[in-house]
């Protein structure tokens, strides 16, 4: 069993590769286990974790509501939960995001871990603590910082994610390479055939590159002022792609990437060589490079953007790959960049 820990300021995790089934037997005996997961992932997996106590909430983006949280609640008040239990999620990140601020703030905190079953919440939602719902159509409004005891990374539960699904999850690993990562990014160049086809080696060493990558960032910066904001990259103009178009997030993550490699380039960080090597390992992967969305519409998004008033904004720029730096524009400049990736 592999494990890796992160450790910040509001506690630590410990990251465990390892089978669903046998961490399970293991958490068993604890005075009380709650499962969360998701309609989806409770018809493809029930029988993995049926004699457990169980909420299930909706699946997908719509369950990330104070709703869901006030049922989670009601649940824990009439099961008598308390800081002796273990709460766990088991699906993708909106099971993770709801699951872990309904622990956080239930009684101050209960404990509570993860199963992440989808790529996007294996290397990106499950790890580095922050959890939460949306509000009145903002994304992530309402949250909370607090680390997980556990997440539980189990790649066979990648065998039956859409294709779409694992192709978002890809553009994190991918926006971890550019930002972070040199020695990460050349092996998705190599590797990225097995990886989408799951090899397990490939795509165990992808995956926890981008752990470990994630839980370095994080252990120095958990709430976001400093280093941690690298992991924004693409995510400036991606946020506003995925409001106008619908795109899934790491579709529009990818085209996202585009533009601010574009600006990075612009500015005269980034070669232009390895701006199009960004674009080629998208495209191997399958993501868009482009989007069929108004410029305007996706520039209007980034100025109503509730994050980032005032004129200028913080942004995550690779001034080479596997090397990214902070950097404050005027969002004006994003402008061109949003031109280059939209119609
Ligand atoms: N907290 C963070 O730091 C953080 C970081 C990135 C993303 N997020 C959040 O994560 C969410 C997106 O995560 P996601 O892409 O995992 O979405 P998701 O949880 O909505 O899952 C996507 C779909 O896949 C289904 N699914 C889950 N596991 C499956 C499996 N093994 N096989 C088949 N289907 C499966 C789900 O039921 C759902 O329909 C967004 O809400 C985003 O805001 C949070
Ligand atoms: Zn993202």
């Amino acid at each position: 069993m592999n494990v890796m820990k992160l450790q910040a300021k509001s506690g630590s995790t410990k990251v465990i590769f390892s089978d669903f089934e046998r961490f399970l037997s293991t958490i068993r005996g604890r005075a009380k286990v709650l499962l969360v997961t998701d309609e989806n992932v409770l018809w493809i997996y029930g029988d993995k974790m049926n004699d457990l106590d169980m909420i299930v909430i909706e699946a997908g983006e719509s369950a990330k509501t104070l709703r869901s949280v006030e049922r989670i609640y009601e649940y824990l008040l009439e099961y008598s939960v308390d800081r002796s239990s273990m709460i766990v999620g088991v699906g993708g990140g909106a099971v993770s995001d709801v699951t872990g601020f309904a622990a956080s703030t239930f009684m101050r905190g209960i404990p509570f871990g993860f199963a992440p079953t989808t790529l996007l919440a294996q290397v990106d939602a499950s790890i580095g603590g922050k959890n939460g719902v949306n509000f009145r159509g903002f994304k992530n409004m309402i949250g909370t910082v607090r680390q997980p005891e556990f997440c539980l990374i189990d790649f066979s539960f990648l065998k039956t994610l859409p294709s779409d699904q694992l192709m978002s999850g890809m553009a994190e690993v991918i926006k971890c390479g550019v930002i972070l990562n040199n020695k990460l990014f050349e092996y998705l160049e190599e590797n990225h055939s097995p990886i989408l086809s799951l090899d397990d080696q490939s795509l165990a060493y992808a995956v926890s590159e981008t752990i470990s990558a994630k839980i370095s960032v994080v252990g120095k910066d958990e709430t976001d002022n400093g280093e941690r904001m690298k992991l924004n990259f693409g995510h400036t103009v991606g946020h506003a792609i995925e409001k106008v178009s619908g795109l899934p997030h790491g579709h529009s993550i990818a085209i996202g990437m585009v533009a601010e490699s574009r600006l990075a380039a612009r500015k005269g960080f980034l070669p232009i060589a390895e701006v199009l090597r960004i674009e080629e390992l998208l495209k191997a992967i399958g993501l868009p490079t482009r989007s069929g969305t108004s410029s305007t519409d996706v520039l209007e998004a980034i100025s109503k953007d509730k994050k980032s008033s005032g004129d200028s904004i913080n942004i995550a720029l690779p001034e080479k790959i596997g090397n990214g730096i902070i950097y404050k524009i005027k969002k004006q400049e994003l402008k061109y960049a949003v031109q280059e990736v939209c119609k």
